[in-house]
Formats: C-alpha cells, sequence, structure tokens
C-alpha cells in the first residue's frame, strides 16, 4: 500500500509540474523575438520570458477572468483547468470555472479582431517546448469554437472534428535556447519561457463575440484548457 501511495504522488507531482495556459489571445511578438534571440546570444545571456508583467503591453487581448499583467504563480493554482484530472473526477465541463460565462477582468479586455485574419495566442513553455516531464513530445494545441456568435462550448463532448479550427504542434513557434537539441529540460539549461500559436480567423465568420478552447494534449490526451473570446467585426 505505502509504495501505490508513492507511486500516486509521484504520478500527481509530475503531471503537477506540467501546465501551461494561454497567458495572451492576441500577442504581438516581433520585437520580443528579436530581444529573446538577442539577450540568448548575449556573453551571460539573459532570459526574456514574455510572459512577465513588464512586456504585457505587447498584449492586445485576454482570455476569460484573466489579469492583466497576472501573477503566474497565482495563476499556476487558481486558473489552469486540469482536463484529465477533472474527467477522472466526473466533471466534464471544458472551461474552468471562473472562465464558464464571457467576463472579464478590468483593464484586460477580449481581443478584437476581424474575420479573416490571424491573432497570435501565448502561452509559457517550462521545458515542455523540448518534451520535458511530457513523456518526451511536446503535444498538441488545438482550439476549438461553434463557429456562430453567442455561441459557447461548454463540454467536452465538444472538442469534435467539427468543432476544431486549428491544431499546431505546442512548440511549432517556440523560442528555445540553447540550440543544441540535446539540451532538453531546464534542468540541463533549457530556456523556452514563449511559445506562440497564430490563429488564423476564417474569412466568413459572422460578426460578433465568438467563444474559443484552447486544449493542450499531450500523451495521447487533452490535458489542459483555456476558454476566451474575440469579438469579431468584418
Ligand atoms: C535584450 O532585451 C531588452 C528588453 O528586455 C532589449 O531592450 C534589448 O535590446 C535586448 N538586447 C539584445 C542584445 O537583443
Amino acid at each position: 500500500m505505502k509504495n501505490v501511495i508513492a507511486a500516486a504522488t509521484a504520478l500527481f507531482a509530475a503531471s503537477a509540474s506540467a501546465h501551461s495556459w494561454l497567458a495572451c489571445t492576441d500577442y504581438d511578438n516581433t520585437e520580443m523575438l528579436k530581444w529573446m534571440e538577442g539577450n540568448s546570444t548575449l556573453p551571460f545571456p539573459i532570459t526574456i520570458d514574455p510572459t512577465m508583467p513588464a512586456y504585457a503591453n505587447f498584449c492586445k487581448g485576454w482570455p476569460r477572468a484573466k489579469q492583466n499583467p497576472g501573477n503566474w504563480i497565482e495563476e499556476s493554482s487558481n486558473y489552469v483547468w486540469n482536463l484529465v484530472a477533472n474527467k477522472f473526477n466526473g466533471e466534464t465541463a471544458a472551461c474552468h470555472p471562473s472562465q464558464r460565462s464571457p467576463n472579464q477582468l478590468g483593464g484586460a479586455p477580449r481581443a478584437q479582431a476581424k474575420a479573416g485574419s490571424t491573432i497570435r495566442l501565448m502561452f509559457g513553455g517550462n521545458g515542455h517546448a523540448r518534451g520535458a516531464s511530457v513523456g518526451g513530445d511536446p503535444g498538441y494545441v488545438t482550439v476549438y469554437t461553434k463557429g456562430e456568435p453567442e455561441s459557447d462550448i461548454t463540454d467536452l463532448s465538444e472538442f469534435t472534428d467539427e468543432n476544431k479550427l486549428q491544431s499546431n504542434g505546442f512548440s511549432a513557434e517556440s523560442f528555445a535556447y540553447p540550440a543544441d537539441p540535446n539540451v532538453k529540460s531546464p534542468t540541463q539549461g533549457l530556456q523556452d519561457k514563449g511559445n506562440w500559436q497564430s490563429l488564423q480567423l476564417p474569412k466568413a465568420m459572422i460578426p460578433g463575440r465568438h467563444m474559443f478552447v484552447w486544449v493542450w494534449s499531450y500523451e495521447g490526451k487533452d490535458q489542459w484548457s483555456t476558454c476566451f473570446d474575440v469579438d469579431v467585426s468584418e
């Protein structure tokens, strides 16, 4: 029994350490990527973390119930939604309780975008960009939406192919250093603070509030979600 408890605790610790959530739903990383690259090649490299409050002005849209700029330690325990653990307990909601209605916190409005344009979602890495503590493969980030204004996804069963808007590799748009691909984890020196997903909004979107769920899956399972809205215009 003792071993069983030890194994369960180890499993929980492993899954608790690997988590990510959307920090921003409309982030301009043009300047940021140059800073990240430039600082990483200094004689004494400086890690630039785009999720830090100092860079919040690059964010033009926030997820539901997200602070601007936010405290990631607080958010990592209060704001992320663990799909696997909740499903195990019979809870099949798509979103964290704080994200089940289109609510925005003060000074953190939702993204505004034209139909047919691209918005850049941002999320943190923490070693996962090269597969650390997620089974060696960083997995996928997928965005689901109903495709109609004022129409929300509420349950896991709605993560369907029909509702799938776009799926990309978790680290398809990440900046990580050092370049040596054998450096795979933060303990080995990997720095992978910024990850993005450029989300192309369909041209035919009807103007209005559209709701989206961002889902990070790895080890073959949907693991974490963040829910957000975008005000779409023509
Ligand atoms: C390092 O980052 C800062 C922003 O934090 C930026 O102003 C500076 O130009 C960057 N340095 C290099 C060498 O890219």
